[in-house]
């Protein structure tokens, strides 16, 4: 999939928002500005919100974009007046998008953003294959914000499989008499359990690996071990696994520390996070190089780096309850 998010965003939400996808998925990022900004406050609120009820087309910066070479494009806009903000209506005028996989991201102050995203589909003249109906990001629980996100992002990758096998736990955690092959939809009221692993050294460094290119999700991001927990496991056995697989380092399972439980119920998933303090030679260490391209021990500062460029893994958005 070669994928283009193009966004307009006034305030911020819809940046954040697509920043985050792009992330996760690899998209390129294109911002539609127009050459007149339309302005903030309450008073051009009234302005801007008419402007979108007229379905005004105002003259945009120019912009590099050859469609031809993406197969997915997304559209994300916020919600003006029930609309979508005037930007998104000049683009769509004057890109055809109808054939390709498209996608549409809205945000607005009430989580209500059905009519506007209805109305872009109308304008792109497709079916999309996946929507956010948004409510306002910046100011969203950052664990439910994760949810919505990442159940976009499968749903704009599409459906893809391996051979790899996944028990089906109850939304209480239970195991259940049942497993699934990952990229297979997972049923109703089940859930798959994935797990992080961050091995901290006794300088206070972290042990990050960088995500191969190839890699279908998050392709070059940094980040902490992690995967899926496979038929069989606990959290704690997926843990001690990853790390072996990926960096060919074997973990006491004792010494894991469990910081971190949450449930994901969009993704169908529990997601468990576990410490290890260990120091490792990085010279000791032997990539798996189809997942991972480098590895590094790294402090919060330099992750705080990381994450302004957005080169670290955006499910990791909590790495501040982790790091210190
Ligand atoms: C001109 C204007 C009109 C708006 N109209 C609506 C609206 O009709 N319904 C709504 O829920 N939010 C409305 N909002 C709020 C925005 O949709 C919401 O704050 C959105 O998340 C902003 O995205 P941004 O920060 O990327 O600009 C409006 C905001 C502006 C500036």
């Amino acid at each position: 999939m070669k994928a283009i998010i193009v966004y307009y965003s006034l305030e911020g939400n819809v940046k954040s928002v697509v920043r985050m996808i792009s992330n996760l998925t690899g998209a390129d990022l294109l911002e539609l500005v127009p050459k007149v900004p339309y302005p903030t406050g309450k008073v051009s609120k009234y302005i801007s919100g008419k402007a979108a009820l007229s379905h005004d087309e105002p003259e945009l910066m120019p912009y590099d974009l050859d469609l031809d070479e993406y197969d997915t494009v997304i559209v994300a806009t916020p919600v003006w007046a029930g609309n979508p903000a005037p930007p998104l209506n000049t683009f769509l005028a004057t890109n055809d998008i109808s054939e390709k996989r498209t996608g549409i991201i809205v945000s607005s102050m009430s989580g209500n953003g059905s009519k506007c995203a209805d109305r872009i589909k109308k304008m792109i003249g497709s079916e999309p294959v996946c929507v956010m109906d948004v409510r306002e990001p910046k100011k969203q629980d950052p664990d439910l914000l994760m949810d919505i996100e990442m159940s976009f992002a499968r749903d704009m990758i599409g459906p893809y499989s391996t051979h790899e096998e996944w028990d089906l736990f109850d939304e209480e955690g239970n195991l259940l008499d049942m497993k699934m092959t990952r990229g297979a939809e997972i049923p109703e009221g089940c859930y798959h359990k994935i797990v992080s692993v961050w091995i901290r050294n006794t300088k206070g460094e972290y042990l990050l690996s960088k995500r191969s290119m190839e890699k279908l999700v998050s392709p070059g991001v940094w980040e902490c071990t992690g995967g899926a927990v496979d038929v069989g496991e606990t959290t704690l056995d997926a843990a001690v696994r990853e790390v072996k697989e990926e960096l060919g380092i074997d973990l006491d399972p004792s010494r894991g520390v469990l910081a971190r439980s949450t449930k994901h119920d969009l993704m169908h998933e529990f997601y468990d996070v576990w410490v290890f303090e260990e120091d490792i030679d990085i010279a000791d260490i032997k990539l798996q190089s189809e997942e991972v391209s480098d590895v590094r021990w790294m402090t919060k500062k330099d992750v705080d780096e990381l994450w302004e460029k957005d080169e670290f893994n955006a499910l990791l958005y909590y790495y501040k309850d982790i790091m210190y």
